[in-house]
């Protein structure tokens, strides 16, 4: 449109643009001196802060210095370096030392639950408190020991693995191949008994003699267990296979046997040392 057309208009005293539709005329208020310079405001202080922060990556730093990725590192680093520290001192004390000291032992815990439920959880559960056949590990209910000694030679060489020539080993034999089936039935009612099940009393006492033949070497005369053979206890409320007569009986038949990894050719010997301190914790027996 061209300027010639624009105008004062007489009911406001503001110059028009000089577009008009069907008589309609557009007036050219100005804008309102307040918000003028609030937006001059803002174009300083956009200049201010590009100046003073990295406002282009990768080109301009900052007058401010660094950026806040900067920072994170910086604070990882710190972080890793105050660490170390820790790390270094459990590397050097004994478990037993470790134990001792309220601190490195907090920082051991903390450490090992960390590392506890990236490695270990997927079978002992998220609260350690284990699946049939994975032991629950809060309990004071120990197969290979719960001394801060045996739970470490546990972790480190896992259970019947072909990994580790140190590895927990025994083999319960399936005594489906060596006792008859009525044997089985009475030997299982036995164990029952030694569980505090409900049994059937008079298999149960046919049972005790082939228990004291067959059983007794490895789960202990009066049912305690033995921990040099990983076997379990059977005069407990905590079975790791199941109580109840079939599944007491199928494992005297065909018995399932545990198998962990050995966690030391996997991690290293802090992590583990952690790991036994945090599994101690939950329920060791000295
Ligand atoms: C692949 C499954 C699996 C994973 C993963 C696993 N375990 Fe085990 N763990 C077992 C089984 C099975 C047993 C029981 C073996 C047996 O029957 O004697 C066991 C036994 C144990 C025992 C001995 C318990 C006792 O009563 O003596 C400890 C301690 C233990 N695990 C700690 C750990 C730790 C710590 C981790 C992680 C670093 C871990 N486990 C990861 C399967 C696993
Ligand atoms: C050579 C040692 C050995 C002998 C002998 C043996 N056991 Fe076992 N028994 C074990 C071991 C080891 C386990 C644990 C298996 C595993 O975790 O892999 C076990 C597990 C069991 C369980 C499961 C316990 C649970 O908590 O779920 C029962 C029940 C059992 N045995 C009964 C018997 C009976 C009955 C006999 C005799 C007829 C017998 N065992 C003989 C070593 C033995």
């Amino acid at each position: 449109m061209a300027d010639d057309k624009t105008r004062i208009d007489e009911a406001t005293g503001t110059e028009t643009t000089g577009h008009s539709w069907d008589g309609i005329e557009e007036l050219n208020t100005p804008l309102p001196r307040w918000w003028l310079y609030c937006f001059y405001a803002c174009i300083v202080f956009a200049a201010g802060y590009a100046v003073w922060y990295p406002a282009w990556p990768g080109a301009t730093s900052g007058a401010v210095g660094g950026t806040l990725r900067d920072n994170v590192a910086v604070a990882i680093q710190e972080h890793a370096e105050g660490q170390s520290e820790w790390v270094d001192k459990i590397a050097a004390a004994s478990l037993e030392e470790i134990r001792q000291d309220d601190q490195l032992l907090a920082f051991a815990t903390s450490a090992g639950e960390a590392a506890f439920g990236v490695n270990c959880s997927q079978c002992h559960g998220a609260g350690a408190q284990g699946f049939v056949g994975y032991p629950n590990l809060n309990d004071d209910a120990w197969l290979w020991g719960g001394s801060l000694d045996d739970i470490y030679h546990t972790i480190n060489h896992g259970v019947r693995n072909e990994d580790s020539d140190d590895t927990r080993w025994s083999e319960m034999p399936a005594f489906g191949d060596i006792l008859e089936a009525p044997e089985v039935t009475d030997v299982a009612n036995h164990v029952m008994a030694l569980g505090g099940l409900e049994h059937d009393a008079d298999a149960a006492a046919r049972g005790a003699e082939i228990y004291l033949d067959n059983c007794a070497a490895c789960h202990g005369e009066d049912g305690g267990g033995d921990p040099e053979q990983g076997a379990p206890r059977l005069n407990d409320a905590i079975w790791l296979f199941g109580g109840n007569y079939e599944l007491i009986s199928s494992q005297i038949k065909q018995p399932a046997h545990g198998v962990m990894p050995a966690w030391g050719l996997r991690l290293d010997d802090t992590t583990v040392k952690a790991l036994t301190l945090y599994v101690h914790g939950l329920g060791g027996g000295s």
